[in-house]
């Protein structure tokens, strides 16, 4: 029996509700697909803070090395907004990245027809939606240098962070964006702000190189105020959406409240070699942290990437998929799903039993 060693991250706020109800639906799954999992439960973000003192502890880090794959939940707390920078959870996330190496973050994005209601926009617009944000995540303005403060001669404060890529990083993120288009409908949108920013002259003029060993993608720019525009007016326009750090994090939000709640959509980040992260795009959501609110179904897909992109488990990644589906069907929702025409409203527990229900007759 093959069994996978798998770094958990509950880390803060709803994080560990939604990652126990995950971690017993791939108990139950493995039992039936004859694989198992061994976890490797670590702190991590606030949770490490208050630990350790440090985000991401070294033997957090450790265990993420000696995985073959990383589940992580959710960090953050407004409570840690005052700390200095390197003690923040966001700067564990942030090392972790780029410890792992993982400068390729893809975000599904795809319409269920029964949370169809749940959108804050139009049935007719979004029916159909099924598009990936493919977003570089070591590069960019998240961690170019120089970025700091200074005090200038007259007192005043100065802060500063610096937009920069590398002919290397880009293409590298670009033949990810390619070889998952060639996979799907052969179209990548590359978003950049190439009419103001020297950084997105040169990844605009990297992507086009780069889709010449590609002759079948049909390739596209958008500038980003424009594809922020074309998202809400148009989404079925897109298939791979291709950007930067920065603007892929925005967009990302963005294209989730496509799908009727950011709390469904999952994500991968990867390297060239080595385990990759998979987590919620949401984030930690404090206030309604232990009041059984929150949904774990962004996390729940984020195992079935898990499941396909790193361990090959091809057959166990799709029935979990479709374990979700067929609940989503049956009308139960978490309060941030709930639309008028729906009648099972139930909690983050209970969506996870009638996950758990449907694995286990599998
Ligand atoms: C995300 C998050 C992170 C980011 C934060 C928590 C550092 O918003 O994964 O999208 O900005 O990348
Ligand atoms: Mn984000």
């Amino acid at each position: 029996m093959k069994t996978y060693k798998i770094a958990l991250l509950p880390g803060d706020g709803i994080g560990p509700e939604i990652t126990r109800v995950t971690q017993n639906i791939l108990v139950a799954l493995a039992n039936n697909h004859g694989i198992s999992f061994k976890f490797d439960e670590k702190d991590f973000g606030g949770s490490a803070i208050e630990s350790t003192g440090s985000p991401l502890p070294e033997d957090t880090l450790k265990a993420c090395k000696d995985s073959d794959a990383v589940l992580l939940a959710a960090i953050g707390n407004p409570k840690f907004d005052s700390l200095p920078r390197d003690k923040r959870p966001e700067t564990g996330l942030l090392k972790l990245r780029e410890e792992l190496g993982l400068f390729a973050n893809i975000r599904p994005v795809k319409i269920c027809d029964a949370l169809i209601q749940s959108s804050s926009l139009k049935e007719e617009f979004i029916k159909g939606v099924d598009l990936v944000v493919v977003r570089e995540l070591t590069g960019g303005i998240y961690f170019g240098k120089p970025k700091g403060k200074i005090t200038l001669e007259d007192g005043r404060e100065r802060a500063f962070n610096t937009m920069s890529y590398s002919s290397h990083e880009i293409d590298r993120i670009a033949k990810i964006a390619f070889e998952l288009a060639a996979k799907r409908r052969n179209k990548v949108c590359s978003v950049d702000k190439a009419n103001v920013l020297d950084v997105s002259q040169l990844w605009r003029e990297r992507i086009i190189n780069t889709v010449n060993e590609y002759p079948n993608i049909e390739l596209s720019h958008q500038y980003v105020d424009n594809a922020a525009m074309q998202l809400v007016r148009n989404p079925n326009q897109f298939d791979v959406i291709l950007t930067s750090n920065l603007f892929g994090d925005i967009l990302s939000d963005e294209a989730a409240m496509l799908t009727g709640s950011i709390g469904m959509l999952p994500s991968a980040s990867l390297s060239s070699s080595g385990p990759g992260v998979f987590e919620p795009v949401h984030g930690s959501a404090p206030d309604i942290a232990g009041k059984n609110l929150a949904n774990p179904i962004a996390m729940i897909l984020s195992a079935a990437m898990m499941l396909k992109i790193s361990l090959n488990e091809i057959i166990a990644s799709e029935n979990l998929e479709n374990a979700v589906y067929e609940v989503l069907q049956k009308g139960f929702r978490t309060v941030d799903l709930i639309s008028e025409k729906s009648n099972k409203k139930v909690g983050c527990k209970e969506i996870g039993d009638e996950i758990l229900k449907v694995i286990e007759g599998l």
